[in-house]
């Protein structure tokens, strides 16, 4: 009996000092995520098992269960191909032209402004669909495209602009820009472009870069945090071992919120 009691004072010496100091979000966001195939996943990403107070607004993947995650930006979904958090960028492709160039809907290539830029050196290519003409252009990349339950129309793709030139009369109800890399835009250029081209071209992606308190992540995690967002307010938070602080593990100011 004796035995056991000493057990048991025992046993809660050991755990409580520990629930009482222990950071639950930092426990909590400093477990690996993996989200689809992408591996090691970090703020400012969030979603599947990772609660949104590890990432930031605006990073939620999906579809951690199936073959790649979804990252939806300004309504459209992209599927996540790389994430490289050393230069802040992810590589990512249209989900819906990834695997056929006659969606259902059209959407532009349109980004939250606040949260992703372009990364340099990704051509756009155009995309025209339902387009009319006086006689059938001599371009490549031409194909056929049964757009909005409409009758297949002219479609195309080019990375120079419309031709415009006078008398060639062709207009377009919608066009659509999308990047692609380099090496995939010199093809596209070429006269032996084909649809299989482009759709290798839009499977391959392009890069964005992110911007979710990039330099106050830094400093968090070089002053041993991990960067997050307050559970009650969208503003940042460094977790650390202690507490939730501001903004690095050494500054002194509290922080409201759960985390103590
Ligand atoms: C990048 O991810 C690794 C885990 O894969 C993590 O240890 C590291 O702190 C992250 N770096 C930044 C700047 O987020
Ligand atoms: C993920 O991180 C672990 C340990 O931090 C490392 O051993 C592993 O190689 C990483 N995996 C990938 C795919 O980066
Ligand atoms: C494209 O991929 C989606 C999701 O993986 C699938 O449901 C669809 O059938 C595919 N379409 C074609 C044309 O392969
Ligand atoms: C591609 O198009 C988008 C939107 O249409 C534009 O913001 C972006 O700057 C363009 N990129 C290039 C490399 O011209
Ligand atoms: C598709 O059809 C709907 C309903 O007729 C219309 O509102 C929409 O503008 C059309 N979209 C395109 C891209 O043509
Ligand atoms: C560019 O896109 C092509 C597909 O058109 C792909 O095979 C190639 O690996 C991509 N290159 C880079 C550097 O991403
Ligand atoms: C923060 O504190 C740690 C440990 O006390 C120290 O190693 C580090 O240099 C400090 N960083 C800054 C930016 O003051």
């Amino acid at each position: 009996m004796n035995n056991l009691k000493y057990s048991l004072l025992v046993i809660s010496f050991l755990l409580i000092p520990g629930s009482l100091c222990q950071n639950d979000e930092y426990a909590t966001c400093s477990a690996s995520f993996q989200c689809a195939g992408i591996r090691n996943i970090t703020y400012p990403f969030w979603g599947g098992s990772r609660p949104g107070f590890c990432g930031y607004p605006g990073f939620q993947l999906n579809n951690c269960q199936g073959d790649v995650p979804i990252l939806t930006i300004s309504s459209v979904q992209y599927r996540v191909l790389e994430i490289d958090n050393t230069t802040q960028t992810i590589r990512v492709a249209r989900g819906d032209l990834w695997n056929l160039t006659c969606p259902r809907f059209l959407y532009n290539t349109i980004l939250e402004p606040n949260l992703f830029t372009f990364s340099p050196n990704y051509p756009n290519i155009t995309l025209y669909y339902g387009c009319n003409s006086p006689s059938i252009p001599q371009l490549p990349g031409m194909f056929y495209c049964n757009v909005n339950q409409t009758t297949d129309s002219l479609s195309f793709f080019t990375i120079q602009a419309l031709p415009s030139v006078p008398g060639t009369g062709i207009s377009c109800d919608n066009t659509i820009s999308v990047p692609v890399n380099q090496t995939a835009a010199g093809y596209l250029a070429l006269p032996t472009a084909s649809t299989t081209h482009l759709q290798e071209a839009l499977a391959s992606g392009f890069s964005l870069q992110w911007s979710a308190n990039n330099r106050v992540c830094e400093n968090c995690i070089q002053s041993g945090g991990l960067c997050g967002t307050n559970r009650n307010s969208p503003s940042f938070a460094c977790y650390c071992a202690d507490r939730t602080h501001a903004l690095t593990c050494n500054d002194t100011s509290s922080q409201t919120g759960t985390g103590t």
